[in-house]
């Protein structure tokens, strides 16, 4: 691993070069010093008091950075430069393989006081514009510079040896969030256990990483050594009992404040138990829900972080800097709320990608009654270009037309759906707070139902039915998409609110949805629209317009509806959709028959059309 190139950086007067040349000294690697490579006309303007601009430093930057690509080959350097910007830092960087960078921070008051007590060719007065230009840095080495040199030397060599993030776990999603770290400039160790099933996996990540900043071990508290303090450690293991061993066995190594991230897709009520458990040894613990597969992972994931908000604070930049961005650019990454409420999102976010898979799966049941897998394809990617637009979308187009030799993907792909649980916990979840997730609830059903292979071959030969093949209305089918789509986030955010009521999360909807805005695999055009939507209204049937559009296209799903019943298709989730709506859209129920019932059988009295609904009957039945 190469440490050669270390940039100190930090306004003037904050003692880059006192330190730059006492390090040089002791690591044995050239020093330089940026102030020497001003041209004339800069060393000039500053002379005279007046503050340099971006375009004066450009070329002094291009030069130390040519000066430092020259270094890289040779000794390495150690170089003393302010590199008050995220762009001059980018300038410095350019083709290096990895910078140490070293920011020292000190107060204004302390750095105008040593810098009136020497001689410098830069006014104490122009500090006031250093600081006004200074854009802290997020992936450095800090050191606080009230020490001696000699003090904040040797601090640096012992962070130099140490990485300011961990990462535990190198499967796929571990490894491209580690990879995505080193992008983002942070030093990192990595942690992978090494057994006869998972044998060389630290080093080929440290050999692919070669020349950047990751440190690799095999062993547990050699991997916690190597981690600043308080360290803050990602966990990217299998959810469930594996998650409770490791924490087990890093315990005993790990110290008060530290802070454990779980990035797998554990239960929220397990990430309660487990933060309960850490904080009593003096630990903090952040259930961080993780959505984007391995490419979202490698180039920005949508995070979300619950836990203490204090514990989030020390992990934000981290998580922040890798994280995917919103149309603004903001990251995809907000702390969601308290105990296991961003792995409450993450679930969430699950069922609804329960649901709008599941929708898109029987899209591709209806139309490929009477259209080919290339028709398909061009319908999904023209769907995609309008409000619909949509990763799922996306890639349900690409899946539908892609090959094997002269074959469809989807003919070789076995009809038998699996899962990982959190589609089943969010349905659970619902049912226990009482909340109709009856989309996501239907795409559950439609995995479970799809596993009985067997049994659903042997049944299907007795069917004796005339095959109708009528060719279906797409414009009715895409509303009908639409509408389902907008049932089943609507259903998924009323979980939510439901969740932060009973906990008291304080859950910000609108917040959640920017946060999925981009980064995950429901990110669409419609979660942007209701980012935007949910800061003016609590849930979307508050809002005129949603409701006018669902009734505008219930008749498009009811004319679906009615085309897959002559046709035999089972499309549960578009009729759960439908069937939500209509309840919901009825003003007087059935239910008034279950009261009745209940109170026949059972005594369990009703309540009367009228009166208060505190206040109980009972009648005797005849
Ligand atoms: C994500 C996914 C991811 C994973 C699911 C798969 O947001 O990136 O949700 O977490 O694909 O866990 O879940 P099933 O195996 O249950 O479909």
């Amino acid at each position: 691993m190469s440490r050669k190139i270390i940039v100190i950086m930090g306004v003037s007067g904050s003692g880059k070069s006192t330190v730059g040349n006492l390090l040089s000294e002791k690591i044995k690697v050239p020093f330089v010093d940026a102030d020497d490579f001003h041209p004339k006309a800069n060393i000039e303007k500053m002379s005279k008091g007046v503050p340099l601009d971006d375009e004066d430093r450009k070329p002094w930057l291009e030069a130390l950075n040519k000066k430092m690509n020259e270094a890289q080959d040779e000794n390495g350097i150690i170089l003393a430069c302010s590199a008050l910007k995220e762009s001059y830092r980018e300038i410095l960087s350019k083709r290096i393989t990895w910078i140490e960078w070293v920011y020292l921070e000190g107060s204004f008051e302390l750095i105008k006081s040593r810098m009136e007590k020497r001689k410098h060719f830069m006014k104490a007065d122009l500090l006031q514009s250093q600081f006004d230009c200074l854009e802290v840095p997020n992936h450095e080495t800090t050191i606080a510079i009230e020490e001696e040199p000699e003090v904040l030397v040797n601090t640096i060599i012992n962070k130099m040896k140490t990485s300011s993030f961990g990462i535990l776990g190198l499967g796929v999603m571990g490894k491209s969030l580690a990879t995505n770290m080193l992008n983002k400039g942070f030093s990192i160790s990595v942690y992978n256990r090494e057994t006869p099933e998972e044998k060389g996996i630290v080093d080929a990540f440290i050999d692919e990483n070669f020349g950047r900043r990751v440190l690799g071990f095999t062993e547990l508290k050699e991997f916690i050594d190597s981690i600043q303090k308080p360290r803050k450690i990602l966990m990217m293991v299998k959810a469930g009992k594996v998650t409770d061993t490791i924490i087990e066995s890093m315990v005993p190594f790990l110290e008060e404040g530290d802070v454990l991230i779980d990035g797998g897709n554990s239960h929220y009520l397990d990430t309660k138990r487990r933060s309960d458990y850490l904080e009593d040894n003096g630990i903090e613990f952040v259930g961080l829900g993780v959505s984007g597969g391995e490419e979202g992972a490698l180039k920005g994931p949508s995070l979300m972080p619950g836990g203490k908000k204090e514990s989030y604070t020390k992990v934000a930049k981290y998580l922040e800097a890798i994280s995917a961005k919103d149309e603004d650019n903001n990251p995809c990454c907000s702390y969601i709320g308290p105990d296991g409420a961003g792995h409450f999102v993450k679930m969430v976010h699950n069922g609804i990608e329960y649901g709008d898979m599941q929708l898109l799966a029987e899209v591709y049941a209806i139309l490929s009654e009477t259209m080919n897998n290339e028709e398909i394809a061009t319908l999904l990617s023209e769907w995609n270009t309008r409000k619909h637009g949509s990763y799922l979308l996306e890639i349900t187009s690409k899946i539908t037309k892609e090959k094997e030799g002269d074959t469809y993907m989807l003919d070789i792909i076995l009809d038998k759906a699996g899962n990982k649980g959190t589609g089943s916990w969010s349905s659970i979840a619902a049912l226990e707070m009482g909340v109709p997730t009856t989309v996501k609830n239907a795409a559950v059903h439609a995995r479970y139902t799809s596993s009985f292979k067997d049994e659903r071959v042997r049944l299907s030969k007795y069917k004796n039915q005339a095959e109708h093949k009528e060719v279906v209305n797409v414009e009715v089918l895409e509303q009908a998409y639409d509408f389902a789509r907008t049932v089943n986030l609507h259903q998924g955010f009323q979980l939510l609110k439901a969740a932060s009521d009973e906990f008291n999360w304080n859950l910000n909807l609108a917040e959640i949805c920017r946060v999925w805005s981009n980064g995950c695999i429901i990110k669409s055009k419609k979660i942007k629209e209701y980012s935007h939507l949910l800061k003016e209204v609590a849930s979307l049937f508050d809002d005129e317009g949603v409701i006018l559009n669902l009734y505008s296209q219930e008749a498009a799903a009811r004319e679906l509806i009615t085309y897959t019943l002559q046709h035999r298709i089972h499309i549960p989730c578009f009729y759960e959709a439908y069937n939500y709506w209509v309840a919901m859209t009825t003003a007087r129920s059935s239910a008034n028959v279950i009261q009745a019932q209940r109170d026949f059988f059972g005594a369990h009295r009703f309540q009367k059309v009228g009166d208060k609904e505190e206040k109980t009957f009972h009648y005797n039945w005849s």
